[in-house]
Parts: structure tokens; sequence; C-alpha cells
């Protein structure tokens, strides 16, 4: 079996979290190769919901988890994640790079700081440091985690430098020995775990955090993360040949949401809106922010679905939309008098655009307990298929691992 990579198509909370514990099974090892604890990946069991920020998703399937160099990590989020583990009974089989580029509580200030001064623009980032720790990297000021574990890298630079704007400073004394335990004999090499894996026969998969619409070239810029989201960065992620990142799964809701500021021409102001909203639960994992509410894009979609060399489309929350009386889909954007469905040509102006819908059968009232979807959910389905060129083979219609249907092709 070839390695599978899960990545999400829109601007994150696509339920790639669900996709990858339901597939994890099938895996030796699940893998991070991007973003930190911004993410938030939900899985729900038995009624219990686990929210992972920084361990692969795979972690409650006794999965051997790896943190590959592309990921910017927060020791003591994953000291919490660890212990939540430990709790469940379990313990975690986990190999972080060593070159993983390591958040440190300056970082997190820095976030903070200059979310303060976009004044009324922000963002709107997760303030978990990411964009500034990866920032730092490019400027050689942060440890690396097998610096850390290690300790082996001289912090006096980075503190030169935020004394030179910050006048306090958090103690780094306590956050670096509490650190070091943490890492302490976790760190390696994971690209080379991962092609060791493959040659002894053994699949992984590598999930991805956030969607292709945060990628900090590819996405909606300035309101993107601090690194790619797209499925080629798995192998300079994680540092393995392109041959190996196999399979790519885009995972995509049946509506779409957006966390933060920036540009969304579907999104919706309405009462509908806010009944996807409650109905979908769709409030930030990381922060609890409610999140931003707007109709399927598929002009956005197809950007993502070429981007990432999608093989394969998994659709998240059908059953919300069962929940609503109208159905529509974006298929164009208007810009300036003119249609267009190229979404890289759209996005200098996406601000401005107007979505040009296609209203289709409502899903109000279809009952999707059973595993034959009713013919209104089967026709969207076909007709996202057509659209967007793509097999759609596995399909979320609840928030539980059962509540998944595998659709054969
Ligand atoms: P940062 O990644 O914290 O720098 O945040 C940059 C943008 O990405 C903000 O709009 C965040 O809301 C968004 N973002 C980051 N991680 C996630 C995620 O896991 N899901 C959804 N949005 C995210």
């Amino acid at each position: 079996m070839r390695n599978l990579c899960i990545v999400g198509l829109q601007w994150g909370d696509e339920g790639k979290g669900k996709i990858v514990d339901y597939y994890a099974d099938r895996f030796e090892a699940v893998v991070r190769y991007n973003g930190g604890s911004n993410a938030g990946h939900t899985i729900v069991i038995g009624g219990r919901t686990f929210v992972f920020h920084l361990l692969p998703s795979g972690s409650l399937k006794k999965k051997k988890l790896l943190i590959g160099p592309g990921v910017a990590l927060d020791p003591l989020t994953l000291r919490d994640e660890l212990d939540l583990i430990a709790k469940e009974g379990g313990q975690a089989d986990l190999l972080i790079d060593s070159r993983c580029t390591v958040v440190t509580p300056l970082e997190k200030e820095m976030d903070a700081f200059i979310e303060g001064l976009r004044g009324d623009n922000p963002i709107g980032t997760t303030k978990r440091g990411i964009g500034p720790s990866y920032a730092m990297r490019a400027l050689r000021l942060v440890p690396r985690a097998g610096d850390l574990d290690n300790g082996t890298f001289d912090m006096s630079s980075a503190v030169a430098f935020y004394r030179s704007f910050m006048k306090t400073l958090p103690d780094l004394e306590s956050w670096t020995s509490a650190s070091r335990r943490i890492l302490e004999g976790r760190t390696g090499d994971v690209g080379g775990t991962v092609m060791d894996l493959n040659e002894k026969g053994h699949s992984v998969m590598f999930e991805g955090a956030q969607g292709v619409l945060l990628d900090l070239v590819y996405g909606t810029y300035p309101y993107v993360t601090g690194a790619h989201t797209i499925a080629t960065y798995v192998p300079a992620g994680l540092g393995i040949p392109n041959s190996a990142l196999g399979d790519v799964m885009g995972v995509a809701k049946a509506y779409t949401t957006r966390v933060g500021g920036g540009p969304f021409p579907t999104e919706m102001f309405d009462e509908t809106g806010d009944k996807i909203r409650r109905e979908g639960k769709e409030y930030g994992a990381t922060t609890g922010r409610p999140r931003r509410i707007g109709w399927l894009d598929l002009v956005a979609l197809k950007y993502a679905v070429r981007l990432n060399g999608v093989s394969e489309l998994a659709l998240t929350k059908l059953d919300i939309l069962t929940k609503v009386r109208e159905m529509k889909v974006c298929t164009a954007y208007s810009v300036d008098g003119r249609e267009t469905s190229d979404f890289s040509k759209a996005l200098p102006r996406l601000a401005s655009v107007r979505p040009v819908y296609k209203e289709l059968p409502s899903f109000s009232g279809a009952d999707l307990k059973d595993e034959q979807l009713p013919r209104v959910v089967e026709d969207f389905v076909g007709y996202l298929e057509d659209e967007l060129r793509v097999k759609v083979t596995l399909v979320s219609t609840g928030e539980e691992r059962s509540a998944t249907i595998r659709r054969s092709i």
C-alpha cells in the first residue's frame, strides 16, 4: 500500500482529524509535517471529544507518531497532549525531528505584539507564535528541537533582538528546562524513519494542518498562516523524496468556514449561516472563536484540488446541510462585471469579487443514518465529482467515528 497524505482544501477545520483517525489503522505511523499548535484536530469517540493541536490525530490508535522538521513545535503543548494520552491509559511512541523549529514564549509574545501593530486589520492569528517562529528560523534566531534536547543553542542573540523592542521578556530559564525534559531522548531523524518503514513494507499517513487557502504562498496572503499547507510540501517538510508522497486525499466540508480575517467570497451574514454555525458547532477548536460561515466555493475548491494533485476526496459535514432549507454552491466569481472561475486570477481582488451561485435541491430533512445516501445527497456528490473531476471516496455524516460512509468507485 502507498503512503497517504490527508490535506485540507479550504481554510482549515474541514474535519481532517476525523478522517485521519478513521484511516489510521491501515498505517504504521501518522506523521505531522507542517504547522504547529495553531491546529485543532477534533476526534469524537463514544460521545467524548478529544482535540489534538500538535500530536498527530492517530494518537488514540496507539500508532507510531512522528513530528517532522516542517512543524513549529511548542514543547509545553506537547507535554499536555502526552499527559492526555497517558490519562487514557496509553503511551505515545513519539519521535520528533531534531530539525523541528521550536516555538519559545518569545515568539508567542511577538505574535500578539505584531497583531497589535496591525490595529483594526489584524490577521486574526491563533497567537500560538507560529508565524514568528518560522520567521525567526529564517533569521536563525530560534532553537530547533535537537538544539534544545542537546543544550547546544545560545539564545543570547535572540534575547538581544527581542529586548530591542520589548520592555519585559518572559522567563526563559524555567521554560528551557521544562522543554528539555519533554524533548529528552525523543528527537531524531523523522524522514529517515519514514523511509525505513517504507523499505520494510509499511505505509505511513501524512496529516496536514490548516488548509490550502491558508498556505503562506498559495493562500489568501497576507491572511494566511506562517507555513505551507499544501500536500506538495510533505517531501520538503519531512526530508523524504517526492516519490514517497503517495496518494493525496483532499478533505472539504460541504460548506465553507473561515476563522480570522481575510476575504471570503461566499460568506453568509444571514440566519441560514447562523443556523449552520450552531448545528455544525463551528467554533475554533484552538481559540473557541466563532467561525465565519459560507456556501461551498467551487472556484476555490478547483484551485485546491489542482494545487495538491488530489487523487480522492473526503466530503464532511453533509448532515449539517439537512438542517437548512437552502442549498447553494458558488460556481464563478464576478469581477468588475466579468465572470471568472479562475481562482488565481481573482486572488489579488478576492475581497471585492461577487459570488455567482447555482441553486441545488435542498437536503432539508434528508436522513443520513443509512449506509445508502438519499438520492438528493448522491446527486450532489455526483455533481461535485463532475465539476472537480475527482472521486468522492468518503462521506462524513456525523461527528462520531462510526458516521462515515466509504463509497465504492
Ligand atoms: P496563525 O497560524 O496562528 O498564524 O494564524 C493565521 C491564520 O490562520 C488565522 O486566520 C488563523 O485563524 C488561521 N488558522 C491557523 N490555524 C488554523 C486551523 O487549524 N484552522 C483554521 N484556521 C487556522
